[in-house]
């Protein structure tokens, strides 16, 4: 599409959004401006309006029934988080049986690392990317550390292109296809966190298969995101949160994916809880662990319904508005956004985000980034800083307009 670097053009393309309502869902924080430029969904979505309703009946449902909610009323606890089940499954495009609330972010990678990373033999690399969120890094480092390995020499970090921010997917299968059969699973996001680069999901799986390798994602920057085939693209896990995209609150609920080929095989090891046994035996108190044949299976614990409850509450916006609509309005925002950038502050900053990417565009700056952060959020612009000396701004499908993409340049312009 052809943009143009005016504010009219702006209120045309808002005129023609089907999605724009959507806004009015969303409390957005209060500001010197009439309407905050929200920008950091990448790292706490905003909250819908409905949400606390929502989180409300069960704080009635607990002073009302005590224990007894577990079992009665419209969502009774004890299945409660299958009333997620198949609004998390559109989002990755699983089936129901592949996906499951519970826990948190880290925690779940733990877990899932648990059973798909396996050294043996030769074959002892985890592959991650350059930039890792550290809580990643320090996850697959414990792991192999945990297995009594060097973790230094078992986690191999992708090697950047030129720019040393973005790798590309040629160079990745070049990677993978390089460490062969010395590999043990490959561990990528979805987006990278600092670069915001996207990694095509399809293809980095099948790369690590060929050469014998289990293939992982973080989809902490997908999920919400972007459109995702998890089952087709043969993924053999997945984890996430759902305070970013997803919009559910502060450490809310995350996520997990385990592909159904998995499901049954009792050679995976597990570690496990009184939540992943045999729905019908939980209560029958026996000792034998009796895996659901499902991912729920990897559950611990009995989870935290509140925080359920408000996942919940989001993911019916996501059920109302569609991932294909909300991903096909994220490109076109996220390319206008890059337009106007382009056209107004090349000069001042670089965006180091190449156009394979999600909604979040990074911009590096020589210096001045976490003053011009502060700035720009006393203007009521809400922009997030990373070291090094990089911006990160996320247009929101379901919350910013195209206007708010004008009136965030123009603001970035002055404060520069
Ligand atoms: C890519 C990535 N991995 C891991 C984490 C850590 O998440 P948590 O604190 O929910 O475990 C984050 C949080 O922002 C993240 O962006």
């Amino acid at each position: 599409m052809k943009f143009e670097n005016s504010l009219s053009f702006a209120k045309n393309l808002d005129s023609i959004d089907e999605l724009s309502s959507f806004s009015n869902k969303f409390a957005f924080p209060k500001s010197k401006r009439e309407r905050t430029l929200y920008f950091t969904g990448h790292s706490l979505g905003l909250m819908p309006k409905h949400l606390p309703q929502i989180v409300s009946e069960e704080f009635t449902a607990w002073s009302e029934k005590g224990v007894e909610a577990h079992f009665l009323g419209e969502h009774p606890w004890l299945p409660y988080h299958e009333f997620l089940t198949g609004s998390l499954a559109k989002l990755t495009g699983a089936k129901n049986s592949e996906v499951v609330a519970m826990n948190t972010l880290t925690t779940n990678l733990h877990l899932m690392l648990v059973s798909f990373y396996r050294p043996k033999g030769k074959r002892t690399k985890i592959l991650i990317e350059n930039n890792t969120f550290p809580s990643d890094r320090y996850a697959v480092l414990s792991q192999a550390r945990f297995h009594g390995l060097d973790p230094e020499s078992t986690v191999i970090e992708l090697k950047p292109s030129g720019d040393g921010m973005t790798v590309g997917i040629d160079s990745i299968k070049k990677q993978i296809a390089e460490l062969g059969d010395e590999l043990a699973l490959v561990l990528l996001g979805n987006c990278n966190y600092l670069s915001g680069e996207y990694f095509p999901i399809a293809e980095v799986t099948k790369a690590a298969h060929e050469v014998g390798a289990f293939c992982g994602f973080n989809l902490a920057h997908g999920v919400g995101n972007l459109e995702l085939s998890l089952h087709q693209d043969l993924v053999d896990f997945a984890v996430w949160c759902s305070y970013k995209y997803l919009n559910s609150g502060p450490g809310g609920i995350a996520g997990a994916f385990v592909h159904e080929k998995h499901h049954g095989n009792k050679s995976i090891p597990r570690f496990e809880g009184w939540w992943g046994t045999d729905k019908s035996k939980r209560f029958k108190m026996e000792k034998h662990f009796d895996p659901i044949p499902s991912v729920e299976a990897w559950q611990l614990s009995n989870p935290p319904i509140f925080q359920l409850a408000a996942a919940r509450a989001s993911l019916q916006l996501f059920d109302q508005a569609g991932i294909h609509k909300l991903r096909t309005k994220s490109q076109k925002l996220t390319g206008f956004l890059a337009f106007l950038i382009e056209e107004n502050l090349a000069s001042k900053l670089s965006l180091i985000t190449p156009t394979s990417r999600g909604s979040m565009l990074c911009l590096k700056l020589n210096k001045g980034a976490q003053k011009l952060e502060k700035d720009m959020v006393e203007k009521g612009a809400y922009v997030d800083y990373r070291e090094p000396g990089i911006i990160r701004v996320a247009p929101m499908a379901l919350y910013t307009s195209f206007s708010d993409c004008f009136d965030l340049v123009e603001l970035l312009d002055r404060s520069l």
